[in-house]
């Protein structure tokens, strides 16, 4: 009959492994860096590179009537320093753009997008909240609450005691009145245009969120 082969195996993982091996430092360092990356990897990230064609594509698709200058932003967005970028921008009447933020998916998918500018006229006292979206697929989640979270978290870094934002009467943007109502950012003032009428809300920013 058969034996297992007991003792052989017992003798070749003592003996095969002398000196004892010790377990891999760096190996075991990187894993646990890497799972712990993965538990804290942040969603929102700054928009660059592929993303930026990503959010485009999002913010156009979500925003389906949009201003001449409003169309060309992203362009401006891109190319901040370029000629026609800046030219973009002094027409907008805006000073600089802070920031531009996407919240990604584990895939690099944009699920929704914030971003943060100066205008001119009151760059010294407030930012303005622009191109502030969700996949109409990804909502309901919390995205667009953690992406506001995280832009009044950045207007307040900077240093700003206000944060104003415009938005609209449009069905398509009723959502996102809840939403700003909720985290105090209250009706100013209403404006009727060519583009329908525009909604000017304001937050105060306290020392705390
Ligand atoms: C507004 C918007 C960003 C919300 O994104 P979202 O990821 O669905 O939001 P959340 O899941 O974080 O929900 C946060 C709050 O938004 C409000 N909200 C979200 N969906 C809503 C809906 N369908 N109806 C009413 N309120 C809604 C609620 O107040 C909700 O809080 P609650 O769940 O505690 O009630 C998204 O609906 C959107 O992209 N809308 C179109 C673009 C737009 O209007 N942008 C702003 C224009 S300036």
């Amino acid at each position: 009959m058969l034996q297992p082969p007991r003792v052989e195996c017992y003798k070749e993982a003592s003996v095969g492994t002398w000196p004892p091996r010790l377990p891999n430092l760096y190996e075991t360092f990187t894993q646990r860096l890497r799972a712990v990356a993965t538990i804290v990897r942040m969603p929102i990230v700054p928009c660059s590179g592929a993303l930026m064609g990503r959010a485009e594509t999002l913010v156009r698709s979500v925003f389906r009537t949009m201003s001449p200058t409003e169309r060309l932003s992203f362009y401006a967005i891109r190319n901040p320093s370029s000629i026609i970028g800046r030219l973009l921008m002094i027409l907008a009447g805006v000073r600089d753009v802070i920031a531009f933020d996407v919240y990604v998916d584990e895939s690099d998918r944009v699920l929704g997008t914030t971003g943060l500018y100066r205008y001119k006229r009151d760059a010294e006292e407030a930012a303005w909240v622009a191109w502030f979206c969700v996949d109409p697929q990804a909502r309901g989640r919390g995205i667009g609450q953690a992406l506001i979270d995280h832009t009044v978290s950045r207007a307040r870094a900077a240093g700003f005691k206000r944060v104003r934002l415009y938005t609209s009467t449009d069905p398509n943007e009723s959502a996102a009145q809840r939403l700003y109502e909720k985290n105090g950012f209250m009706e100013v003032r209403r404006q009727g245009g060519l583009f329908g009428t525009t909604i000017f809300r304001e937050k105060v920013l306290g020392d705390r969120a």
